[in-house]
């Protein structure tokens, strides 16, 4: 499997603290089925002050790491961009690494705020596309907006927007309202992959099975693998 947001590198921000314990989430990723994850540290004005270069040279680093430790994991590098004005010269600084991706288009991986989707997101979103630049929207089903309604998604739906789920959230780790919010976009296709955002073993670990059975429960064996085969690698251009 493939896991297109997870949050592995060490140091860089509220993933692991040490590469001790980076290495940790490694193994496990590979011990749950993972062979192929594309690190998405945050890009969130104020908070973290990551950018392109500096990632990927982290995860060069810790790619070294892993082949030293013997850990069968193939590392990528891109980010998860919180939602904010300074995108539009992030862009144009070509400080954003993308997912992969999507036919002619790349693939940026975007987070809403928790609490709400903010007046204007949609035109963010539209000024991205003319970029040639497709969003994913980061685990929808924890926002509380959505949470409330999925009519929140819709402008972003019709704009041709990707959706990220989160596994664990299909199976349950966050609780009834984000499993539910999780499994009605999944009844509605709207889900374009399941991710890890792995951060921690505790709370959340790296592992997408747990989701991808419970997702195949709702849309099928062969688009459970869709979900974490077949369209993450797609977008990363990677074989399967
Ligand atoms: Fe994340």
């Amino acid at each position: 499997m493939i896991d297109l947001h997870c949050h592995l590198l060490p140091g860089i921000d509220d993933g692991p603290e040490t590469l001790e314990l980076a290495l940790q989430l490694a193994r496990h990723a590979v011990a749950s089925g993972i062979r192929v994850a594309v690190v998405t540290p945050h890009m969130h004005v104020g908070r973290y002050d990551n950018r392109a270069a500096s990632i990927r040279q982290l995860a060069a680093g810790f790619q070294s790491e892993l082949d030293r430790a013997g850990i069968d994991l193939r590392l990528q590098a891109a980010a998860e961009v919180r939602l904010d004005h300074e995108v539009i010269s992030w862009i144009g600084e070509g400080h954003v690494p993308f997912l992969g991706r999507w036919g002619t288009e790349n693939v940026m991986l975007l987070e809403l705020p928790h609490s709400h989707v903010p007046v204007g997101a949609d035109k963010l979103v539209e000024w991205l596309l003319k970029q040639g630049i497709r969003p994913m929207i980061a685990h929808p089903e924890r926002n509380k907006d959505i949470m409330r309604s999925t009519d929140k998604l819709l402008p972003f739906i019709r704009l041709g927007c990707l959706l990220q789920v989160t596994a664990g959230a299909v199976a349950g780790r966050f609780g009834e309202g984000a499993r539910d919010r999780a499994i009605d976009l999944l009844g509605k296709g709207w889900v374009t992959v399941l991710a890890s955002d792995a951060h921690n073993m505790e709370a959340r670990p790296p592992e997408l099975e747990p989701g991808r059975s419970a997702a195949a429960a709702i849309v099928g064996e062969d688009e459970s693998w869709n979900l974490v085969r077949h369209r993450p690698a797609k977008i990363i251009g990677s074989a399967v």
